[in-house]
């Protein structure tokens, strides 16, 4: 499939795989570049920038496809080494950045300069439009189904990305409920040049996360996940579980006076054990609506082929055949 995304990344299918914090790693990186779509490591769960160039070179040596860094802007107490990051990235000659968060205004100019490719993800046409004007090479629109940070907003996809199309000129993809061939074609129809998921490529083989997780995706459905954070303006979807509810009891209790101390234990820290030692229920941690999408665990190649072989099927065999209408008399 061609179009202005698989162009611009030089992919070979218009399917990118979003920055997740402990399981974007070269490993998953490299099988979904492997198999024609944009793999990405993320940055920040590097703990240094001398990391990330190992991380970085660990997936040259497993691919020799393009695939992408993800920078995430949030807040935090200390902020992380953004130049290191970006040393790292433009000294290991990665030529596409996934830029997510917040305003990427203040690191653009250092990654353009360097001629790199920058798709920033973000939640409402505003901030597209926002981030376009600052000469960003793609977009991806993250609509209201997705895992992690939704914005405040609130609009769905159905609805997001034909905004999108009707303002954008830059290309986009479209993130957040996207699982399979149906999604892919609603995504085209919708006027987005592809998909970038998160949730589904959690639940592959390569995933380098602990078979609990996976297995947890595939049990959820759609009505497991809950928002969290609304109160501090960084809203999350999450999977549930205790910890969960314990944290938006803590919300409902706590009202407008919440601080971020209050959620700690059921936040901070929580990644390395849920992601590495398969502690599932410690805390809160991303999760898409599109799990009552996901059934199984395939390969990242068995995945990806199958997206595109699905969506062949539907624009050939179900929607074709609706314009077979009898010649007119
Ligand atoms: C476990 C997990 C961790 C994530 N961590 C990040 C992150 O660190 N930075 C980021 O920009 N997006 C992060 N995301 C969001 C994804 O990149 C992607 O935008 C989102 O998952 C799309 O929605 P979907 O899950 O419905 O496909 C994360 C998603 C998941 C599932």
């Amino acid at each position: 499939m061609k179009t202005r995304i698989t162009e611009l990344l030089g992919i070979r299918h218009p399917i990118v795989q979003g920055g997740m914090h402990y399981v974007g790693f070269a490993e998953l990186a490299a099988a979904v570049s492997n198999s024609g779509g944009l793999g990405t490591i993320t940055a920040l769960t590097q703990k240094t920038a001398a990391d990330l160039s190992n991380e970085i070179a660990k997936c040259r040596a497993l691919t020799d496809r393009p695939f992408a860094v993800n920078l995430t802007f949030l807040p935090s107490l200390r902020e992380p080494d953004y130049p290191g990051y970006i040393q790292a990235i433009v000294s290991a000659g990665v030529q596409v950045v996934e830029t997510a968060g917040n305003n990427p205004a203040r690191w653009l100019p250092m990654l353009k300069a360097h001629g790199i490719t920058v798709i920033h993800k973000c939640t409402s046409v505003r901030h597209a439009l926002k981030a376009q004007s600052l000469g960003v090479d793609a977009l991806s629109i993250d609509g209201f189904e997705c895992a992690g940070h939704p914005g405040e907003d609130d609009i769905p996809n159905m609805i997001l990305l034909p905004r999108a199309a009707d303002e954008l000129s830059v290309p986009f993809v479209a993130s957040g409920g996207m699982a399979d061939g149906r999604s892919l074609v609603a995504a085209l129809a919708m006027g987005a040049d592809g998909i970038n998921m998160g949730t589904r490529f959690v639940a592959t083989r390569e995933a380098p996360v602990h078979p609990r997780v996976k297995q947890a995706i595939v049990d959820a459905t759609e009505l497991d996940t809950r928002l969290i954070m609304r109160a501090l303006r960084n809203t999350e979807r999450v999977l549930t579980n205790p910890a969960v509810e314990r944290l938006i009891e803590k919300e409902r209790r706590l009202g407008a006076n919440i601080s971020f101390s209050d959620i700690a234990p059921e936040v901070a820290g929580v990644y390395p054990r849920v992601m590495l030692d398969g502690e599932v229920d410690s805390g809160a941690w991303s999760c898409g609506l599109v799990a009552g999408l996901i059934h199984d665990i395939p390969t990242v190649q068995e995945l990806i082929d199958r997206i595109m072989s699905e969506a062949e099927q539907i624009v050939t065999g179900r929607l074709l055949p609706f314009l077979d209408r009898p010649a007119a008399a």
